[in-house]
């Protein structure tokens, strides 16, 4: 039966029918509900203009994240609690400390932007309980937002500014128990004009509707998704959200592997497999998109998209991690690399969906790093995405695996280079070769990121950098930012 769409609002239920299973949160606020201090910069989750900030109930516990409005689609808002910038005014008219310090740091000009700079430091302030956030966890907390007029120096100031003023509380007990008289036992199915969004809450649920819905579209964060609409113009078919999936959600680690279940966020995801790999993977934990997109979008969103140049896959793939698929006949486990067998085209069954990754934890035998090369530190695609594992025997390599992004249709193994360390000492004779079999392995395309030159001369070079830091006699130490890991 379709039900309308019920989320905890301004302190009370609001429920939504009538509107498309598509219409962004973002729309919602400016067009139905006339609430305009929400803006839209750029509506595909670069800009942090459309930041609202969306709390659901975990395992039981409220969590507060920071999201991109403007690529969500409102039935996702079903059994959470939405708040933005209006809501942050104190109850007797004063502003709140983050409005306060923006104010007094000189932290807005035209004030397009400020709006979404408020609700990512107060995301930032409702984790910070008074303690004054490093640099690191500043920078990382507005990586998604944009301003052309302040030179940012004022809002960083405002970080640190108002956790300086006295404390504004935040009823999380009110917002919990209202989240808590919300939850449904059962499938939520919202329609609008023919066409639907089902949010199943169990695995069984989900499979058993996708296996009735082969044409469904699966929504995970909407990171990628959410664009389709709002820069594509794409009309969806029915969708299936994934979102509400408990068995999704969780991690665990069994028999030397780390299993992450398909509806993790990239940032729970990141957070897990850097408490295992801190110097390998802080880095690219930071530079993957920014907060917001990392609080919304999914590893397992990341690698079923599987786009060439996703950051995710290089790594997955060189640390040997598997696939779990769960359909109508029931689970099956392949090796990442062998999902992707063309352009946009993969192992996927029309019943099938990704349940889970499957890591492999560190092994000392093993040298492993990842790298990405873009345009920007952070919010930016990868013009080039390496990652190199090499088992080790005392100096000879014994298994190399390779694998890159940016470089062919889809993420790709070097299996030249490969099988060119293969057996051999880790020297750099052998790196000098691998590095002109990775000509042999790929033919890159140039296009607005990179020439195709660029990209092969710079993945010859990320690999050489990668001898650089595991060399046997002299290595460098591993260039990842393990502050941010410390503090993230
Ligand atoms: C501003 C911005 C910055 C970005 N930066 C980066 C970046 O730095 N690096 C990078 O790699 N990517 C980046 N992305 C892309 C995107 O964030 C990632 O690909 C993300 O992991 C997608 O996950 P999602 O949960 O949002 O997927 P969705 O958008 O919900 O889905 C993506 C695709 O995967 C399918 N899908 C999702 N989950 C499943 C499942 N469990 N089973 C089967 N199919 C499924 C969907 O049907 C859809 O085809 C960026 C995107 C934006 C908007
Ligand atoms: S409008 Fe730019 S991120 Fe949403
Ligand atoms: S104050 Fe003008 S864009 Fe930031």
């Amino acid at each position: 039966m379709a039900e309308p769409i019920r989320f905890y609002f301004r302190n009370a239920v609001h429920e939504v029918t009538g509107v498309a299973p598509t219409q962004t949160i973002l729309q919602h606020l400016r067009e139905d509900l006339r609430c305009t201090g929400t803006k839209e910069g750029c509506a595909e989750g670069d800009c942090g203009a459309c930041t609202v900030v969306v709390g659901s109930l975990e395992n039981g516990q409220l969590e507060l994240k920071a999201v991109n409005s403007c690529i969500q689609f409102t039935p996702t808002l079903d059994g959470k609690a939405l708040f933005t910038v209006e809501d942050l005014q104190l109850p007797d008219g004063r502003l709140h400390p983050v409005q306060q310090a923006l104010v007094e740091c000189h932290g807005s000009q035209c004030g397009f932007c400020t709006p979404g700079f408020a609700m990512s430091l107060w995301g930032m302030y409702l984790k910070q309980e008074g303690q004054q956030p490093s640099r690191c966890q500043v920078d990382d907390a507005l990586s998604g937002n944009l301003c052309r007029c302040t030179g940012y120096r004022p809002i960083i100031e405002a970080a640190g500014r108002m956790l300086e003023l006295p404390r504004a509380e935040f009823d999380r007990a009110a917002v919990a128990d209202a989240l808590r008289s919300l939850q449904r036992g059962e499938l939520h199915t919202y329609a609008f004009e023919g066409r639907s969004f089902h949010a199943p809450r169990t695995l069984d649920e989900l499979v058993a509707l996708r296996s009735a819905n082969p044409q469904a579209l699966i929504l995970a964060g909407s990171t990628d998704v959410g664009l389709w609409v709002t820069k594509q113009m794409r009309e969806l078919n029915d969708i299936i959200y994934i979102g509400n999936v408990a068995e999704l959600k969780s991690v665990a680690e069994r028999d030397g592997v780390l299993e992450i279940g398909a509806g993790v966020t990239l940032q729970d995801a990141y957070a897990a497999v850097c408490r295992h790999y801190p110097a390998e993977l802080a880095e690219m934990w930071q530079r993957f998109a920014s907060l917001p997109i990392r609080n919304a979008g999914t590893l397992g969103g990341n690698v079923a998209n599987g786009s060439p140049i996703g950051d995710s896959m290089p790594w997955l793939i060189a640390l040997g991690a598997r696939l779990v698929l769960r359909g109508g006949a029931g689970e099956r486990e392949l090796a990442l690399e062998d999902f992707y067998l063309g352009y946009q085209q993969k192992d996927l069954q029309a019943d099938e969906i990704v349940a889970a990754l499957r890591v492999p934890l560190p092994r000392t035998e093993v040298r492993f790093r990842t790298y990405k090369l873009a345009k920007r530190f952070d919010q930016d695609i990868s013009a080039v995405c390496a990652a190199f594992a090499l088992t080790l025997d005392g100096a000879t390599v014994t298994e190399a695996r390779i694998a890159f992004g940016g470089m062919a249709a889809t993420p790709k193994r070097a299996a030249s280079a490969e099988a060119l360390l293969n057996g051999r000492v880790w020297n750099e004779a052998a790196l000098q070769e691998a590095m002109a079999a990775l000509a042999q392995d790929y033919a890159p395309l140039s296009d607005m990121r990179a020439s195709s030159a660029y990209r092969m001369k710079t993945a010859q070079n990320l690999l050489r950098r990668f001898w650089l830091e595991t060399r046997l006699d002299n290595p460098l130490p591993p260039s990842a930012v393990n502050a941010f890991a410390a503090t993230a």
